[in-house]
């Protein structure tokens, strides 16, 4: 009995720490009567769902690296699976996904679902600048954890196209990519940075050059197409 204070001690701080990055992931399809509702059951479900969710919560954090303490503070994460127009957004840490999407979906609808997941799950993830950062680079980042994942599609832009840096999505993507090609880790950084605050001088201070001058570079680099 004298003993056991130094027992539970011990226990109740490895159950602090076991907590302090516990996420929980919750999965729901409201469109059990429609035939994307359908499909999305017979081929993803709501348990694979929910082991996508960790997996690319996992995925994110290293591509951020980022130690728990860095980490936006989330203690749940909900998937809903719902009748709508467009593919997905996210919320409030909550991921809404087009049931029609999936019906309509040609080709391996699987595939598909982890690669918009990865970047909807960067957007509860990512900072963005407190509401200040360019729409086009939050959604940048977003499809270059999903490019990092493999799961970028066939549909997107090659590297070197596009007309500006920050139009957002694969474009934006491709040209991070190059960035973080010049210096590792430099999207876990400029992420990092953009948890105070949002300025275009990001890329000055972490690369040594403007972002119109990285721009330019990026486009010579493959021909100015
Ligand atoms: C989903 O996971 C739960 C809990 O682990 C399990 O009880 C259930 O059988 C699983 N459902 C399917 C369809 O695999
Ligand atoms: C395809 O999308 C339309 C809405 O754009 C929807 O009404 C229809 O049910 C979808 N088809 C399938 C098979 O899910």
């Amino acid at each position: 009995m004298k003993n056991s204070i130094f027992i539970v001690v011990p226990l109740l701080a490895v159950m602090a720490f076991a907590t302090a990055d516990a996420v929980q992931y919750k999965a729901t399809n409201n469109a059990q009567g429609t035939s994307g509702g359908a499909r999305f059951n017979q081929q993803i479900g709501i348990n694979y769902s929910k082991k996508i969710m960790a997996a690319a919560s996992s995925f994110i954090w290293t591509t951020f690296k980022q130690a728990p303490a860095d980490r936006k503070s989330v203690n749940l994460i909900t998937l809903i699976i719902e009748s709508m127009s467009g593919v997905a957004y996210t919320s409030n840490n909550e991921i809404h996904f087009s049931a029609d999407y999936i019906g309509n979906y040609s080709g391996d609808v699987k595939t598909e679902f982890n690669g918009v997941m990865y970047h909807e799950m960067t957007h509860v993830w990512q900072w963005n600048g407190q509401g200040k950062a360019p729409g086009g680079l939050i959604e940048g980042i977003a499809d270059f954890v999903r490019l990092k994942a493999n799961y970028a599609p066939s549909h997107w832009v090659k590297p070197g196209q596009g007309d500006r840096w920050d139009k957002g999505y694969d474009v934006t993507a491709r040209f991070l990519d190059y960035c973080n090609g010049l210096k590792g880790g430099f999207v876990a950084q400029l992420n990092a940075k953009m948890k105070d605050g949002y300025s275009n001088d990001f890329f000055v201070q972490l690369l040594g050059k403007t972002v119109d001058q990285l721009w330019s570079d990026y486009k010579a680099k493959y021909g100015n197409q």
